[in-house]
Order: C-alpha cells, then sequence, then structure tokens
C-alpha cells in the first residue's frame, strides 16, 4: 500500500504548489484539499484558521497521507506550531521555503505580500529575520489580489493598477526581492512582473516547497514505483468558479475531483 501525501490550502491557489510538488516529485501519488466553503482565511482570525487549518488536516489524516504540505500561506503562517503538534506525520509550511527562496536570490532588501493574516501574523518577517538578521523586510497587505487572481486577470491593466499601489511603498523602499506570500499571486506574475520590473526578483513557494520536502524527507518519497502517480482533488465547495480555476490553473480538467464535508 502506498501512502499519499497530502496538500491542503484554503481553496485552489494551493494548487500551485500542488503543481511544482507533480513536476519535482512526478511518482508520488497527491490528495489536495481545498477547503473553498470557507475561504478566504486571509481575512480571518488566527483563531479561527487554526481551527479550519487542523479539521483539514485530520481529514487528511482519514486519507492515511505520509506527509502534509500546508499549500497556504495564511494557514502557514497562523497554524504551523498547531498542526506540527496535532499531526503524526511530519508537516511542511510554505513560509520557511520562500523565505530561503528569497535569500537565495542574494537580495538585501526583501519585500513580502500576502493576505492580511499572513502579514500580520509577521511569519515571514521573523522567519527572514531569524535566517539572515541583516536584511530588511517590508511586508504589506494585498487584499484585491486574490480575488483579482480567481477572476483570471493575472494579466490586466486593473491588476496592474491595483498591484502599484499595493506596491509602490515596497519598490520606493528598494527592494530587489518580492516574495508572493499568497498561493494565488503567482497567477498573477503578467501584472506584477509589469509592475516591478526587471531588476526586481519575484519568488514564489511552490518549487521551494517541493525542493525541501525532497531533500528534507526523501526517505518517505519515492515509494509508488509508478509514474505518474495518481491525484485526487477534493473541495468542499466545488462550485463553477472554482471549477474553471482549476482547470486555468491545471491547464486541464482533474483526473478526481470530489466534493466532501469536513
Ligand atoms: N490561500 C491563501 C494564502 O495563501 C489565500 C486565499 C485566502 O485568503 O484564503 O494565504
Amino acid at each position: 500500500m502506498t501512502r499519499p501525501i497530502g496538500i491542503f490550502d484554503s481553496g485552489v491557489g494551493g494548487l500551485t504548489v500542488l503543481g511544482a510538488l507533480r513536476e519535482r516529485l512526478p511518482g508520488e501519488d497527491l490528495v489536495y484539499l481545498g477547503d473553498t466553503a470557507r475561504l478566504p482565511y486571509g481575512t480571518k482570525s488566527a483563531a479561527t484558521v487554526q481551527r479550519y487549518a487542523l479539521n483539514a488536516a485530520a481529514h487528511l489524516a482519514e486519507h492515511d497521507v505520509k506527509l502534509l504540505v500546508v499549500a497556504c500561506n495564511t494557514a502557514s503562517s497562523y497554524a504551523l506550531d498547531a498542526l506540527t503538534a496535532a499531526s503524526p506525520v511530519p508537516v511542511i509550511g510554505v513560509v520557511e521555503p520562500g523565505a530561503r527562496a528569497a535569500l537565495a536570490t542574494g537580495a538585501r532588501r526583501i519585500g513580502v505580500i500576502g493576505t492580511e493574516g499572513t502579514v500580520r501574523s509577521g511569519a515571514y518577517q521573523t522567519a527572514l529575520a531569524r535566517l539572515a538578521p541583516s536584511v530588511e523586510v517590508e511586508a504589506v497587505a494585498c487584499p484585491l489580489l486574490v480575488p483579482l487572481a480567481e477572476e483570471g486577470w493575472g494579466d490586466h491593466p486593473v491588476t496592474d493598477e491595483v498591484a502599484r499601489i499595493y506596491l509602490e511603498p515596497l519598490l520606493a523602499r528598494g527592494v530587489e526581492t518580492v516574495i508572493l506570500g499568497c498561493t494565488h499571486y503567482p497567477l498573477l506574475r503578467p501584472s506584477l512582473e509589469r509592475v516591478v520590473g526587471p531588476r526586481v526578483r519575484l519568488v514564489d513557494s511552490a518549487s521551494a516547497v517541493a525542493e525541501t520536502l525532497a531533500r528534507d524527507h526523501a526517505g518517505l518519497l519515492g515509494t509508488t514505483g509508478r509514474r505518474p502517480g495518481a491525484i485526487r482533488l477534493e473541495l468542499t465547495d466545488a462550485s463553477d468558479r472554482f471549477l474553471r480555476i482549476t482547470r486555468a490553473i491545471l491547464g486541464a480538467d482533474p483526473e478526481r475531483l470530489e466534493l466532501v464535508d469536513i
């Protein structure tokens, strides 16, 4: 019996992480849970996000997952300790891998954009200060970016304008790298790249998480012996809207999608 890797996000943005895991570890079976019924997490309190995250982890444990990837920045920021304490299997969040990936660019001034919860939690600021105390960090909450990503406006003048307003203080501080601290933001790369210009690097956690997993948990990987592994997708609300976004991120219809109640 092979055990899958469990991945969860508040919605479908975490599929960007699933895509990176699929690419880096193609033989692994993956179970993805998107808590679309309770999205967004980014505007909710720490206590609520922790409760939702523990529910999601308990649901994935029923699939006998061997590793748990928290593919949501808000849940990683607010609930990683609680999840780690409650989980019988290793838990990997997106914040530390994202912070390390940003530092690997050599930047001395780093900007972070994320949901209100992620920025308010100070998780990226703390991780960066621990890993590189002399690096300057400026974080900005960008609550309008998630709906723009879900609207499919990743390459759109309205998104350019909104992103320009949010990113202006970071650019004025001379940041050299910006961490996309929300799983939806990679979908906005065309607009974001236009706004930051060619000299500022945009870093997202997706491939960094896949690398962390491959490096730190090699003993648990490579067990299916099959290529490619199976992907099972579960959503707590499967509206047309989420299905459309899921297709856009995966580039195809999901192989297997189920509506679940957690
Ligand atoms: N998935 C969330 C994150 O990465 C963004 C969407 C939400 O607010 O739930 O922070």
